[in-house]
């Protein structure tokens, strides 16, 4: 499969290296799209090395024809963003398209499927407005959710908020391939 992969700006950016790799094992092309906040945690380079293409990094800076919105929103079998920054999932409930990763969402077709693994603090995560996103992102029938895990989280705090296990987010992608 072509699986986009869209980075936002957590701190679980690190571990989705590690999940380009997996995906790549089991035979799919990946192309990386980051968000500016995720390239303040880990820099395109990496990602540009382990997809092995180059990484889409901005709307308008840098405009390459071969990594423009409107070719990269028609590119990919599945979509799956991991991690889901609480910014970006608001974003994509409502349908905003103000920068390369939501204006590829945003642009690409119903039916390719859209893989969401959020991470964020345990009060984010709880935090109405969040809720009532991600309760709109659910009534589409191409999202599924990889909802995150309780765990000792990166700001010092327990709770549920963790990025999703590589598993179940591999899991995840093959579900909704499948599907
Ligand atoms: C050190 C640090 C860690 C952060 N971790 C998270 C996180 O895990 N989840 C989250 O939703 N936001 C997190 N944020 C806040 C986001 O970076 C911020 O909301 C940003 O606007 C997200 O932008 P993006 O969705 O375009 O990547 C963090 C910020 C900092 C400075």
């Amino acid at each position: 499969m072509k699986v986009l992969l869209g980075v936002t700006g957590g701190i679980a950016v690190y571990k989705a290296c590690e999940l380009v790799r997996r995906l790549r094992e089991r035979g799919h092309e990946v192309q990386v799209v980051m968000t500016a906040s995720a390239q303040r945690f880990v820099s395109p380079m990496t990602f540009s090395v382990l997809s092995g293409r180059r990484v889409g990094t901005a709307l308008f800076d840098d405009v390459d024809p071969e990594i423009d919105h409107i070719r990269l929103a028609r590119w990919p079998d599945l979509i799956l963003v991991a991690p889901t920054t609480a910014h970006s999932l608001a974003r994509f409930a409502l349908g905003m398209a103000d920068d390369l990763l939501s204006t590829i969402v945003l642009a690409s077709e119903p039916s390719v499927p859209l893989v969401l693994a959020p991470a964020m603090n345990t009060v984010m995560w709880e935090n109405p407005a969040v809720r009532r996103n991600l309760a709109l992102l659910q009534e589409l029938e191409r999202v599924s959710v990889v909802a995150p895990s309780e765990k000792l989280l990166a700001c010092g705090e327990t709770g549920t908020g963790g990025l999703a296990e590589e598993a179940a987010i591999l899991a995840a992608v093959d579900a909704a391939a499948r599907a």
